[in-house]
């Protein structure tokens, strides 16, 4: 969501840090700023808007070092050149960016306004400045340290203080802040993304440190001043992860990445010669896995979604009741927490607030969670401490994509594993192993028959209204297909269980308004040609997604994937459903990488 990006060292810190925020769009924002410290004043430049925006605006000679950045994403106060950060004290020496919630902000404002202080946005953040300045200590980190002490809430932030221009100071608690290590410089930034150009030796502070960072080195220190250590740890991909290369977005090329992502999540993590799997991360002996009774499953979005059919794949092939919940609607309704289930967190980005709030409150009532994540060292993977890691490599697009997909495959590598402990066969364990193996391949299949989805594409461009249907995990995938094509086309799409049309959705059904039906290879298969009679019988247009072979029940379009084990139909399901929201949104002109008033990483409530 919210960006920040430092610079300290011998270098301009601008163009450093305006190209680490064009990296940190991504993650969506409505606004932007830069301070850096010159001849022992501060200069200053942020509005509303665009990175681009804040470029035009910047003076052409804006020279010092260090600097700080950032790009806002409006919670307290509207967007608007004022409430963009940095900002700073009274007397324009000190800058600070803040990413996170400031809870006791009222009061501390008025505190600070009945000492003088004149406020000069709506923000929560504009309080850390003022108090910062009011605080007697005389070093910078001993300063942020004393005011934050004053502070509840959460935060990820750096500040830069003109007239000590030897260090900035980060600090974090609840929002990720990351030191980059370079030759006699040193960068701070809310997402590798921002860093990644200049340094692959990184360092991610924990909850309640605080780190002075000069040109030449760091310190950390908890909010009391006992210094911690740090070891410092390597970012594991280039910098060509982050750019788009031949690619006209960076949905495209995660759609692309898949094969290679999903061959990430399965490294090392297959086991042919007991036909099981090993997740070596979730540090359960055979013992424990063996006395879990129930599996709950805990995202948003997407990640939820993935995580119904990991449910449905639990609950198959280890025979374990487990069902996914949207950790936004969990963490609020007080939940019952029982010990012989496992918990399990799934989050991208492993920032999302309301998964996080959910993990804690699992945590808090004594239970015992798992994270499935993919960035490493995130809040949520910290926050369980176990779980396994998705490697499916970074992910720009705000809509995930590969990540949906390596999550539905990290599912099933441990309903195998949970299976195999329980009543799943050698043969049926082998079978999926195989079945597992083979997901790549069939993935790149599907990818490279993408003219014939971008003409799918054109029967859905000129609707106002789609539906998608399926049933049993089928239900899942088109869930996760009207949620692709509504985010990035903006068209409205709804998912309906194909059983439910006929409570109530059929009375929908026209023939301005396609449907798209998602027919695994399963026990339903019937039951679903049934569906398309039912919708054709209103003159509903449909399209079919399944598999190659005759259709028993005459369609407008269709897409086949090829036959996998029927267990992980969904995963190959869902891949042209990824290409036909792309297709639509591209045909419409609409802006692919970043849709309208939506954020890669929703670290709010
Ligand atoms: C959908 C999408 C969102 C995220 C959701 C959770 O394309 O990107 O629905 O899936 O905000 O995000 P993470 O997985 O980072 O917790």
């Amino acid at each position: 969501m919210c960006g920040i990006v430092g610079y300290i060292g011998k270098r301009d810190a601008a163009p450093i840090l305006m190209e680490g925020l064009r990296r940190l769009e991504y993650r969506g924002y409505d606004s932007a700023g830069i301070a850096v410290a010159h001849m022992g004043e501060l200069r200053l430049a942020k509005c509303k808007g665009r990175v681009r925006e804040l470029e035009k605006r910047l003076p052409s000679r804006f020279k010092g070092a260090p600097g700080i950045a950032h790009t806002r994403w409006a919670t307290h106060g509207e967007p608007s050149d004022k409430n963009a950060h940095p900002h700073c004290d009274a007397t324009n020496r000190i800058a600070v960016i803040h990413n996170g919630i400031i809870e006791n902000a009222a009061a501390l404002r008025a505190r600070l306004e009945s000492a003088g202080v004149a406020f000069r946005s709506e923000t929560d953040s504009e309080v850390l400045a003022h108090l910062i300045a009011a605080m007697p200590e005389h070093s910078l980190d001993a300063a942020v340290r004393a005011a934050l002490r004053l502070v509840t809430g959460t935060y990820g932030l750096a500040v830069l203080d003109a007239a000590r221009p030897e260090a900035i100071v980060a600090a974090r608690n609840g929002s990720p802040v990351v030191l980059g290590i370079g030759e006699r410089e040193m960068f701070v930034a809310s997402d590798p993304a921002a860093l990644v150009r200049h340094t692959r030796s990184v360092v991610y502070l924990d909850d309640g440190e605080v780190a002075l960072v000069r040109a030449d080195g760091f310190e950390t220190a908890t909010l009391d001043g006992g210094p911690t250590a740090k070891t410092p740890s390597t970012i594991n991909f280039t910098s060509e992860a982050f750019d788009k290369g031949e690619y006209a977005h960076f949905m495209r090329k995660e759609i692309a990445e898949q094969p290679e992502a999903v061959g990430r999540t399965l490294s090392g993590r297959l086991e042919p010669r007991f036909q099981t799997t090993h997740l070596g991360g979730i540090e359960l002996a055979a013992h424990e896995l063996l006395d879990i009774r129930r599996v709950k499953i805990l995202g948003c979005g997407s990640a939820y979604i993935a995580g119904c059919i990991g449910a449905h794949l639990i609950e198959q092939l280890a025979r374990l009741p487990a069902h996914a919940e949207p950790a936004s609607e969990f963490r609020y309704r007080n939940p019952v927490i029982e010990r012989d289930t496992l918990y399990l967190a799934v989050s991208q980005s492993g920032e999302t607030f309301d998964t996080l709030a959910a993990v804690q409150e699992v945590k808090r009532k004594g239970g015992r969670v798992l994270g499935i994540v993919n960035v490493v060292g995130s809040t949520i993977a910290r926050e369980c401490g176990r779980g396994i890691y998705l490697h499916a490599g970074p992910e720009i697009a705000v809509v995930s994509t590969k990540t949906f997909t390596c999550t539905a495959v990290a599912l099933a590598l441990l309903a195998i594993q949970l299976g195999r402990i329980r009543d799943l066969s050698t043969a049926d364990g082998g079978r999926l192993l195989a079945g597992l193996a083979a997901l790549p391949e069939q993935i790149d299949g599907i990818v490279a028959r993408e003219p014939e989805i971008a003409r799918l594409a054109e029967q859905l461009v000129a609707c106002e209204h789609a539906y998608f249907v399926g049933r049993s995990a089928g239900y899942a995938v088109a869930m996760e297909g009207a949620l692709k094509l509504k985010e990035v086309s903006y068209l409205h799409a709804e998912a309906y269980s194909a059983a439910e049309l006929k409570h109530g959705p059929l009375a929908l059904i026209s023939p301005e308004t396609p449907t798209v039906v998602v027919i695994p290879r399963d026990d339903l298969y019937q039951k679903n040609i049934s569906t398309i009679a039912e919708i054709r019988a209103r003159r509903g247009p449909v399209v079919a997604v399944t598999h190659a072979g005759e259709m028993p029940a005459p369609v407008d379009a269709m897409f086949d994937v090829p036959a996998s084990e029927p267990e992980f139909d969904p995963i190959l399901l869902n891949i042209p459903l990824q290409l036909l929201a792309y297709h639509v949104a591209l045909k419409k002109g609409c802006d692919i990488d970043k849709p309208r008033n939506l954020a890669k990483s929703v670290t709010v409530e």
